[in-house]
């Protein structure tokens, strides 16, 4: 391996594992920090804080000779490869995140990278919002043509078990607009042996975002599912570990796509009945009751971007719940038609599996009785609503031959499947 420089600002938790566990690999890395207990913690082979198996890391690597600490960014920095900036991003009182911390750090970077001789891949791990790495980092850098480039490279560690986490990473995400800097970047993780998964910019800002909010979503969900089970007298592990079983719906991918609101005869049907019988059973499960809130307030984008357009004969494609079904009970392609009719505007709809004069029983009642208004906008024939429409609507996923089509015709497109209205 090359001799690799890094040098590492900010010693906390992030830090200090990031430099142990980079000198574990072989590189000579130097942590900064402008706390001198937390330098000289490292400089005597200390662990500034607890974390199983930290300590013994900075002791080899500081015996190697690949581990060194100081509270001195500019002398550190001379001769460095790569800058991880991992300095903290706390919350303010109003829950805001203070970049008090980050832009303080550049601003000690910005005289240093004049005086370098070779480019600087800044890279930053610290959490931050999307844009950050352009709009905060970028400037306050105040880089010229090849002195530094900016990456995004998020850290997924958990406190009490940081160095397992840095060395088995479950994720690396490495993001940047210069690709030889993401490329590089990526390079050091190469000892690990895990794939890198190489995104834009500020994709990789958002994607830690994303996994926060994600895994507290997750314990949430499971001890609503808890306390719900419990109270129905269920034994609540029994009930997730048998969920956790299904690895094609539950534990999986799948529902995992950003794209149009649920609808259909189960789901909302049965998210009612359960919040329902929460309440009866005095049991708060503001998670749960909030999914049906949710989905309405993401019907409600997209019903506002397409009453935006300036379109005047509004072709939707897609009607049921979903595709391959003719069911259309609690679709949110309805009530997407009925907002868009209610505000004056002209709509037809196709849906390659709903013809009035061939869909049967409970359904065709439910066209009939309470949706007649759309039976009646009904396009037996994709083509004759690509002749009609000046504005396409996607409300539903479509074969590759009706996407074709829909290319073909040059109107323009509305996506809800695949592009969210934000
Ligand atoms: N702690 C975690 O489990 C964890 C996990 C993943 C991501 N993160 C994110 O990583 C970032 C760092 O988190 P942390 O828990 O390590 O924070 P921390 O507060 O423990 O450490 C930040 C360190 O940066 C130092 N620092 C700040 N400004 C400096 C400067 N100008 N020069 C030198 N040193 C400076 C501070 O003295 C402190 O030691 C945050 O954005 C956090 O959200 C944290």
């Amino acid at each position: 391996m090359a001799h690799t420089e890094i040098v590492v600002l900010g010693l906390g938790y992030v830090g200090c594992v990031t430099a142990a566990c980079f000198a574990r690999l072989g590189y000579s890395v130097t942590g900064v920090d402008r706390d001198e207990l937390k330098v000289n913690a490292v400089l005597a082979a200390r662990a500034p804080f607890f974390e199983p198996g930290l300590e013994e890391l900075i002791q080899k690597g500081v015996a190697a000779g690949r581990l060194k600490a100081s509270v001195d960014a500019a002398a550190a920095l001379a001769q460095a490869d790569f800058a991880f900036i991992c300095v903290g991003t706390p919350s303010q009182a109003n829950g805001s995140q203070s970049l008090e911390q980050l832009e303080r750090i550049c601003q000690q970077l910005r005289p240093v990278l004049s005086k370098r001789g070779k480019p600087l891949v800044v890279v930053v791990r610290s959490t931050v919002f999307p844009g950050t790495a352009e709009e905060v980092v970028m400037p306050a850098l105040g880089a010229a043509p090849g002195q530094a480039a900016v990456v995004s490279n998020p850290e997924f560690l958990r406190e009490g078990s940081a160095v397992k986490d840095f060395l088995e990473p479950s994720l690396v995400v490495v993001g940047g607009a210069d690709a030889g800097a993401v490329a590089r970047t990526s390079a050091l993780y190469g000892p690990l042996g895990v794939p890198v998964c190489q995104v834009s910019l500020r994709a990789a800002e958002m994607i830690k975002y994303a996994c926060n909010a994600f895994h507290a979503v997750k314990i949430a969900f499971a001890n609503e599912v808890g306390a719900l089970s419990t109270r129905f007298d269920v034994d609540p592990q029994e009930v997730m570990a048998t969920l956790c079983r299904d690895e094609k719906l539950n534990i999986s991918p799948a529902y995992l796509k950003p794209g149009f609101a649920f609808g259909g005869s189960c789901l909302p049907k049965d998210l009612r009945a359960l919040n329902f019988r929460a309440s009866r059973l005095d049991l708060e499960l503001p998670l749960l009751r909030s999914a049906l809130s949710s989905n309405q307030a993401h019907l409600d984008r997209a019903i506002h971007a397409i009453l935006a357009l300036p379109a005047q004969k509004l072709g939707v494609v897609g009607l049921a719940f979903k595709e391959n079904t003719d069911d259309v009970r609690e679709s949110p392609v309805v009530a997407l038609l009925e907002s868009l009719i209610g505000k004056g505007r002209q709509v037809r709809v196709h849906d390659p599996h709903i013809r009035m004069d061939s869909i049967y029983g409970a359904n065709r009642n439910f066209v009939e009785s309470s949706i007649p208004h759309i039976g009646k906008l009904l396009d037996s024939s994709l083509e004759g609503l690509l002749g009609w429409a000046d504005h396409l609507v996607i409300a539903q996923k479509q074969g590759p031959e009706a996407m074709r089509k829909i290319g073909e015709s040059r109107l323009p497109v509305t996506d809800l499947v695949n592009r969210v209205t934000g």
